[in-house]
């Protein structure tokens, strides 16, 4: 008999529904359950996606409900608390970026995970889709030769009503700003397609928002390949989008998109001195499939029914995290941070500071 997972959501918001939308199409789970202390939001998507049981907590979920898999819609602050009830219960976890507020707190669930033998599964959808597969395998292969430069820019906007939301704009609740709630999806993104970073610095600017993070961050990232890459976030830019642009010996790699990207929005242009032949061989593969939760969480289940490792897709909790982090510290610091040093517990706990207050009048 086919094995039917158990899955249960927690926290009812925006980007919970992106989620039961993506289990209602995944053979072999069903969603049973959600929690949310706001009872209106419960009731409201239990009845939107078919979902029988509704709680206030997590604790009661757990305590009532018998569940493979939890997944974490909540804010940042309280994942890791979370993740680890969830795992104590026996359940895998999904959580939803950025996994926690701290590498401190990341650290906690990568182990509780080893020590519960669960699996815990991040969600930075950006990494899947068949163009992000496609265009890593060529990097990796060594077949656009070797990575010089990238730009990394997530122009995106925010108004000040966005901030009304009591967990954002702090540091204590959401962690970070824009580098870290926004940014990091494409910092992931291009860090899943150039590997490990060595050194970061950067800057943190408040322009526009009243808040107590940052609106807009520019950064340097060195890779160990030798790749170095400009990185901009910011929550206010009027015509939003979200930039990617390797240089490589061999060919210019373009990525433009919003939220999501599909083959249409990758541009492949070879170096002079590549053949139309080779070039050719570089195309997109025919079966598209655009990035997204949809495409996430149906290679997650398609692990976790097989009992396997997490896929590369949503593994490696930490490390877009960890580029945030070090940016963070490089703006304490006033210098780069590199990898080693991150290790330090120094920089494993608050990501809090200092942001160059460049509004008129302040
Ligand atoms: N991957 C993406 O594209 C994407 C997009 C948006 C948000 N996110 C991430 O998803 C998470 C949630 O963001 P959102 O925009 O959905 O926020 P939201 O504010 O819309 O929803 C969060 C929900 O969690 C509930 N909640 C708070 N504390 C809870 C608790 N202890 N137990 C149960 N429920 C609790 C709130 O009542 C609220 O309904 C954040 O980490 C955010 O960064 C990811």
């Amino acid at each position: 008999m086919t094995r039917i997972l158990r899955a249960a959501v927690l926290g009812t918001g925006a980007v919970a529904h992106l989620h039961a939308e993506a289990l209602a199409a995944i053979d072999g789970v069903t969603a049973v359950a959600s929690a949310d202390p706001s009872e209106e939001r419960v009731r409201d998507f239990n009845a939107r996606h078919g979902i029988a049981a509704g709680y206030g907590t997590l604790e009661e979920l757990l305590a009532k409900e018998a569940v493979d898999v939890v997944h974490i819609c909540t804010p940042p602050a309280g994942h890791a608390e979370q993740t680890k009830a969830a795992f104590d219960a026996g359940a895998h976890v999904i959580a939803e970026k950025p996994p926690a507020l701290s590498l401190a707190e990341v650290d906690a669930m990568q182990s509780d995970a080893v020590a519960a033998d669960r699996k815990l599964a991040v969600v930075f959808q950006q990494r899947t889709g068949t163009a992000a597969a496609h265009i890593r395998n060529l990097l990796q292969s060594g077949e656009l030769g070797r990575p010089l430069t990238a730009v990394c820019h997530t122009h995106w906007y925010r108004g000040p009503e966005y901030f009304d939301v009591p967990w954002r704009g702090t540091w204590e609740t959401e962690g970070g700003g824009t580098t870290l709630s926004h940014g990091i999806h494409q910092i992931d993104l291009l860090a899943y397609l150039l590997g490990e970073w060595s050194s970061v610095s950067g800057q943190l600017f408040r322009l526009d928002r009243e808040l107590e993070t940052e609106d807009t961050s520019c950064g340097v990232v060195v890779f160990e390949c030798g790749a170095v890459a400009s990185v901009l976030s910011t929550v206010l830019a009027p015509r939003e989008s979200s930039l990617i642009r390797i240089d490589t010996e061999h060919a210019t790699i373009e990525l433009e998109h919003l939220y999501g990207h599909n083959h249409a929005s990758w541009k492949l242009t070879p170096a002079r001195h590549i053949s139309a032949e080779r070039s050719a061989s570089w195309a997109l593969p025919s079966n598209e499939v655009p990035s997204g939760h949809d495409a996430l969480l149906s290679e997650v289940y398609e692990s976790l029914l097989a009992g396997a490792d997490v896929p590369p897709v949503a593994a490696d909790p930490a490390r877009a995290i960890e580029i945030v982090a070090a940016l963070y510290a490089s703006a304490g610091r006033g210098a780069p941070v590199t990898r080693g040093e991150l290790a330090a517990p120094d920089f494993r706990g608050s990501m809090r500071a200092p942001v160059t207050d460049l509004r008129p009048g302040r």
